[in-house]
């Protein structure tokens, strides 16, 4: 779909990924609605943006009554969402067995429900108009599993169905939906103390959000329902898909 003069809203936005797309979306003339819960970096991110009616909505996602609260103050102050780039995720990198319930709970409502509340409150918006966009920034681990992941995957691969079932229901209406796979990318997700295990030589592969942001923006504009970012990492899925038992094999002899 066309871009420019689109409003927009983006999750995350107050940091790697998220602040890359918000830049990307408002170099391509649209406005940009910027949600996460720290304001400050949200207000820095918004002022480095190119002129237009970028606003800040600081909120936390995992808060359904802070989510719909956010996107009426985003409809009242610049006007009906046209693309929703559901962005805001956090990791943690370690076996299954030492993630509590708390932390379990953490990584779904910000990963996957958000993006469900999210999604449906601008749906039926977007279809009664006939135009609009739904990206789910899910990630290769959510394609083909990881270990020390298993919640993060367990999130990311409910994203990843969530965002293939809609491309179904969406067919024909105007709407369409992506669904963004990116690989390791340097951005503060690593930061948390659990990535000390992540293997170093894995972090040294990582590319820029901005990559991962231009993505998002051609996929936009040409209605692609899947991207892998790096593009090489989607032969890991197909892989997966034709030959499970040997990728399985590679991936325990790699890990
Ligand atoms: N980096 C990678 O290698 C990689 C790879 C594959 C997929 N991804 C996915 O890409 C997305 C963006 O990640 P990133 O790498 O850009 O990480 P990041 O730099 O840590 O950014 C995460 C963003 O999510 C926001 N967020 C987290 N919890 C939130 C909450 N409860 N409410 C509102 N906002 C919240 C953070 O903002 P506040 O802290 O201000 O709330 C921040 O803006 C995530 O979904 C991640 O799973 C990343």
């Amino acid at each position: 779909m066309r871009i420019e003069g689109a409003t927009t809203l983006v999750t995350g936005a107050s940091s790697g990924i998220g602040a890359a797309v918000c830049r990307a979306l408002a170099d391509a003339g649209a406005t940009v609605a910027l949600v996460a819960r720290r304001a400050e970096r949200l207000a820095e991110i918004a002022a480095a943006l190119p002129p237009g009616r970028h606003a800040t909505f600081p909120c936390d996602v995992r808060d359904p009554a802070a989510l719909a609260a956010a996107l009426a103050a985003v409809r009242a102050r610049l006007g009906d969402v046209d693309v929703l780039v559901n962005n805001a995720g956090i990791g943690r990198y370690q076996p299954f067995v030492e993630t509590d319930a708390e932390e379990t709970a953490a990584i779904l409502e910000t990963n996957l429900h958000a993006a469900l509340h999210l999604t449906r409150a601008v749906l039926p918006g977007m279809l009664a108009r006939g135009r609009g966009h739904v990206v789910n920034v899910a990630s290769i681990a959510g394609r083909i599993g990881s270990r020390n992941h298993a919640v993060y995957c367990a999130s990311k691969f409910a994203l990843a169905g969530f965002s293939e079932s809609l491309v179904y229901e969406l067919a024909g209406t105007g709407v369409g939906v992506t669904l963004v796979n990116p690989g390791i990318i340097a951005t503060p997700f690593f930061d948390h103390a659990s990535f000390a295990r992540f293997p170093a030589r894995a972090r040294r592969r990582a590319i820029a959000p901005a990559v991962v942001a231009a993505a998002i923006v051609r996929a936009i504009r040409r209605d692609r329902i899947e991207v892998t970012v790096p593009a090489h990492y989607a032969i890991g899925t197909l892989l997966k898909t034709l030959a499970p038992a040997l990728f399985r094999r590679l991936m325990q002899r790699n890990a």
